[in-house]
């Protein structure tokens, strides 16, 4: 069996640093699931697709073609790395997110990424539902306000000022709407390690979960 660590969590948890260092460390492949969904809102906003025409939604998903490559994301020959992780894209992402037939549109390139020797996959619901058999299944989180400050610096070093109140309601919001909806809420699988990064490094972290997978093999 194809080896996979799941990593899910709220927003701004530190998901992907972190399953990205831990793919890196093992030699594993990454599935960022979450740019997917920013992708498919990206798009939507570029073609001015209305956020709440689902069967509109769930073709443009299908048809996503992205490339991953040395880092960077292109869509349709568009360097689209940074573009996608606007505010913007991540509040639209959230709101096709919550759209059943997207989620579906979406599945069978997530399964496919599963490749040897491994896979290391961050999202919401890679434990519950897209890899459920998964050895290893993480849950992390942090409190909105660790999780507000981290997102400030990383603006903060884009020299992007932002509002640390309004950082936090936003985050706060984002949650509560992808733990409300009806499919694929935002929880733990009821097999998932809860880690909670509020006062840990990235490092540390990163330490926590290599630690857990070697002693599987144990
Ligand atoms: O992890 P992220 O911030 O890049 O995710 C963007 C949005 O996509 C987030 O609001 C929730 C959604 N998402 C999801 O519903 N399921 C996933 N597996 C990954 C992301």
């Amino acid at each position: 069996m194809i080896p996979v660590i799941t990593i899910d969590g709220p927003t701004a948890s530190g998901k992907g640093t972190v399953a990205a260092r831990v793919a890196q460390k093992l030699g594993f492949h990454y599935l960022d699931s979450g740019a997917l969904y920013r992708l498919c809102a990206y798009k939507a906003l570029k073609e001015e697709i209305d956020l709440a025409d689902e069967a509109h939604l769930a073709k443009t998903a299908q048809a996503l073609s992205p490339v991953f490559e040395g880092g960077k994301i292109f869509l349709d020959e568009e360097d689209v790395t940074d573009k996608i992780r606007a505010e913007a894209v991540g509040v639209a992402a959230s709101k096709v997110a919550a759209l059943p037939r997207v989620r579906e549109a979406l599945l069978d390139v997530q399964k496919r990424s599963r490749r040897l020797p491994g896979l290391v996959a961050d999202g919401r619901d890679m434990g519950s539902v897209i890899f459920p058999d998964a050895p290893l299944k993480v849950f992390l989180t942090a409190s909105a306000q660790a999780r507000a400050q981290r997102r400030f610096n990383q603006l903060k070093e884009k020299g992007i000022v932002a509002n640390i109140d309004t950082l936090t309601r936003d985050l706060e919001e984002r949650d509560r709407r992808d733990m409300q909806r009806a499919v694929s809420p935002l929880a733990p699988a009821k097999d998932a390690k809860i880690l909670d990064s509020s006062n840990l490094t990235i490092e540390e972290t990163v330490g926590q979960v290599l630690q857990w997978y070697e002693a599987l093999a144990d």
